[in-house]
């Protein structure tokens, strides 16, 4: 008797009528007609000449925590599953490390910190996808996702082909890149991230250095980093598994300078922070969202978190547009009371800001 081979994953399958509730952090009601899950690059070309993406329109979906269903989608939603991890190349000190798209987030962090690697212990805890990472350029604690890119790997729909693109070709800015500014036209497929044996930790985030004291560390590794970091986000966030919400609902608004230093003088206490872009500043969200009286608000179930203005939350039985009606007073309120206007950071189906 010969030995046979069996593939356990198929290449793709396909979902009819797809429930992606449990897919999406938010935890609303949320269909797709379709669901396609690709295993590996390879199938993609197969996938995307089926004429039900051929034909109709294309969600690419990753970990589901920066997604907000307002309606049903009508076409199908696409989902790269494989999730596999190797090293690229290792010179001792710099080493590069290609992670597949599917790979969840935080997981792919501790692998590098059990690797010995650091580079990526300030993006902690963060959830979704590798995949998902570089579409809004992940940040948090003083590091962008960007500074650790090496190269993404993507599907370009308008070509018709699979590109590398070097992270100096990605048009990465705050939360925003080219992946989500030309929707539709990219499907990340794997990532390549530049880490290194010899740490430079970042610890200048307010909220770091103090955590870090209190766990009687002063000379940290990058796995306590990590642990501190999530220490932080326990904290203050609330755990998509117990309250569902998509992390930060809004984008920390940037302004002129002129008006960040008029709103400055009315209100010393608001934080603002270098934007990146000369002649801008970036403010704290959750600052102008908190001083407008919305931290802990509910409207039925759907609420922003007690803990932190710039989360909203579903409390149990919250649909998206009523997650979407809220979102909408809150940033009118703001509007009418700093003359700030705030945009949504995740991405809204079914329905436009
Ligand atoms: N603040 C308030 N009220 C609140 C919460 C915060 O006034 O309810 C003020 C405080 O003064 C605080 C400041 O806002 O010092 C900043 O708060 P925080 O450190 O929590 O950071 P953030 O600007 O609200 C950003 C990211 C988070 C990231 C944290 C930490 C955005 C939109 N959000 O939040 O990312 O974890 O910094 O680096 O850039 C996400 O993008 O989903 C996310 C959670």
């Amino acid at each position: 008797m010969s030995a046979t081979t069996i593939d356990a994953k198929p290449a793709v399958r396909w979902r009819r009528d797809a429930d992606l509730t449990p897919r999406t952090s938010f935890r609303v009601p949320a269909r797709a007609a379709w669901l396609a899950e690709v295993a590996s690059a390879a199938a993609l070309p197969a996938t995307l000449a089926d004429p039900r993406i051929a034909e109709g329109a294309l969600l690419v979906v990753g970990g589901g925590s920066n997604l907000l269903f307002a309606a049903p989608f009508e076409g199908v939603a696409l989902a790269m599953t494989g999730d596999s991890i190797s090293i690229v190349s290792d010179d001792a000190d710099a080493v590069l490390v290609r992670a597949e798209a599917g790979r969840g987030w935080h997981d792919f962090v501790l692998h590098t910190l059990a690797l010995g690697l650091s580079g990526l212990e300030n993006l902690s805890l963060i959830p979704g996808t590798v995949g998902a990472a570089p579409i809004q350029n992940i940040g948090a604690y003083g590091v962008e996702l960007d500074r650790r890119v090496h190269a993404v790997e993507a599907w370009d729909r308008d070509a018709g082909g699979l590109v590398r693109l070097a992270a100096a070709d990605c048009g990465f800015a705050y939360r925003d890149s080219r992946f989500k500014r030309e929707p539709g036209r990219w499907i990340v497929t794997a990532v390549e991230f530049a880490l290194t044996r010899s740490p430079r930790l970042e610890l200048g985030y307010a909220g770091i250095g103090a955590e870090l004291a209190a766990m009687g560390i002063d000379a940290p590794t990058p796995k306590q980093v990590s642990e501190a970091v999530c220490r932080i986000r326990r904290a203050k966030l609330p755990d998509p598994a117990v309250l569902g919400n998509a992390g930060s609902f809004f984008k920390n608004p940037i302004v002129p300078v002129a008006q960040a230093d008029a709103l400055l003088a009315e209100h010393p206490g608001l934080p603002c922070f270098d934007a990146g872009v000369p002649g801008s500043r970036k403010l704290s969200a959750a600052w102008l969202i908190d001083a407008a009286g919305w931290k802990g608000h509910r409207d039925g179930d759907a609420g922003v978190a007690p803990g932190h203005a710039l989360v909203l939350v579903n409390h149990g039985g919250a649909n998206g547009a009523e997650l979407l009606a809220l979102a909408r007073r809150i940033a009118g309120s703001v509007q009418a009371r700093f003359g700030v206007a705030l945009e949504p950071e995740p991405r809204i189906v079914g329905a436009s800001w």
